[in-house]
């Protein structure tokens, strides 16, 4: 990207937030009313979400949409009375919905971000919050508006291990960190590529407006293949950078209070996965961060011993952190006479801390701040893996999004 689009882009993320700061003002939720919900993108996470939103009490799931009459007939058996669209804009119309849960694929994000955001609606948008650095800048603009709740699935920064990892590091137990190791990897039987789906029988380009899920990408005919297994295609994917890394990036920069990436590099490659995709499935993420910190992140998707976890390494102690178990720490005992010991802090459900932070107007543990800063870490990420070359911020600022 040239500099001049760069300022285009930037004069846009501009105008967006004028526009939002006119946008309606949400309704003020009483203590007792219900609080009214609609989906878009209802496949594999918006059915969990769906089933997570309707575990809070207080809450009513009155509309969803989705370009795939399977997924409309699914959501109608599951939820009864619930209104069902194929396109999202007639749901974002409804005047008694209060917020709107996002988890349509990922080169979508952004546009039904800033809608539902622009239809005065608070919002629980998916992770990665967006597809690129330029639609990153305009959504942490639109979201800054007053008076918006946006919540990012960034479900860990809800976690009992993040609590007390803020507070371990705060009281002065790990030291100065310069570096901090993460990984995260996964296995399939052989034959079965990680990621594939199966393409149902009815997913055809009768049931599917195809349009409104390329989204402004090259039109072409139908291809079920690729609206089922988006994921493993650069247009509407960031690959597992996207997928996971995000996940751990922003719990790290959280725990450490991290700003934006100096700079990335990443290696790998489509190593095991030979079955077309264009997303690698081997790979290993240097971050360069300004505060004399590095973070790397590897994974591969052909060996899963390791799981995933997350070592920050201090000069006074270690903190260790594997998903779904209690922090651990143990001191660096040339310089911390301590014990080691582990996390008792428990996890939040993220879900419900949305729905308060709408009836609060309070902050949500992972606004839209946070996704923008772990977005902009998986593109100079993967920005470096297309160049095969180290990138620095500036420089991945200025580059065009491209596939
Ligand atoms: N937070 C987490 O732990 C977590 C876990 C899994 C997935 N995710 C994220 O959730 C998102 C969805 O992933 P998925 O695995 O559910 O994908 P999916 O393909 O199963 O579901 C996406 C749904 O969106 C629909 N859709 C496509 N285009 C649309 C449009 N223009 N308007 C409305 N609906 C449209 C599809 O028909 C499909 O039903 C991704 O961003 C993914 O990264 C998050």
């Amino acid at each position: 990207m040239t500099e001049q689009t760069r300022r285009t882009f930037l004069k846009q993320a501009a105008l967006s937030t004028a526009a939002v700061l006119a946008y309606p003002s949400s309704r003020v939720l009483g203590a007792n009313d219900r609080v009214r919900i609609g989906v878009i993108g209802v496949g594999d996470r918006g059915n969990d979400l769906l089933d997570q939103v309707r575990k809070v009490s207080g809450v009513q799931l009155v509309a969803m949409a989705d370009v795939y009459s399977r997924r409309r007939d699914q959501a109608k058996s599951k939820v009864p009375g619930i209104q069902t669209f194929s396109d999202y804009r007639p749901l974002l119309d409804m005047k008694d919905i209060d917020g709107v849960i996002v988890a349509s694929p990922l080169h979508i994000h952004s546009r039904h971000f800033l809608d539902t955001l622009a239809a005065g609606k608070d919002l629980y948008a998916e992770k990665t919050m967006t597809w690129s650095i330029p639609e990153a800048e305009k959504c942490l603009a639109a979201a800054k508006a007053p008076g918006r709740v946006v919540q990012i699935g960034l479900q860990h920064q809800s976690s009992g291990a993040l609590a007390d990892a803020k507070q371990w590091i705060k009281d002065g137990w790990v030291g100065k960190v310069t570096h901090v190791e993460s990984w995260m990897s996964r296995n399939t039987p052989h034959g079965n590529g990680q990621w594939v789906r199966p393409v149902p029988s009815d997913c055809t380009a009768q049931n599917v407006d195809w349009s409104a899920f390329l989204n402004g990408r090259p039109d072409r005919p139908f291809d079920a293949f690729k609206l089922i297994n988006w994921r493993l295609f650069w247009e509407f994917s960031g690959g597992n950078c996207a997928e996971n890394m995000v996940h751990q990036i922003a719990w790290i920069m959280t725990a450490l209070d991290l700003p934006l990436p100096s700079a990335a590099y990443m290696s790998g490659g489509v190593f095991s996965e030979k079955d077309g995709r264009e997303v690698p499935d081997t790979i290993a993420v240097t971050l360069d961060f300004p505060k004399d910190i590095v973070v790397t992140w590897q994974s591969t998707f052909s060996n899963k011993h390791y799981e995933l976890g997350d070592r920050i390494l201090g000069s006074d102690g270690t903190l260790e952190h594997h998903f779904d178990e209690p922090l651990e720490y143990w001191p660096e005992k040339v310089n911390r006479d301590a014990e080691s010991t582990k996390g008792h802090s428990h996890d939040q459900d993220h879900m419900k801390n949305w729905i308060d932070c709408l009836r609060s107007r309070g902050t949500p543990n992972a606004p839209a701040e946070i996704g923008y800063r772990s977005a902009i870490a998986v593109h100079m990420a993967n920005l470096s893996y297309k160049k095969k070359q180290r990138i620095t911020l500036e420089e991945a600022r200025g580059i065009a999004p491209g596939y």
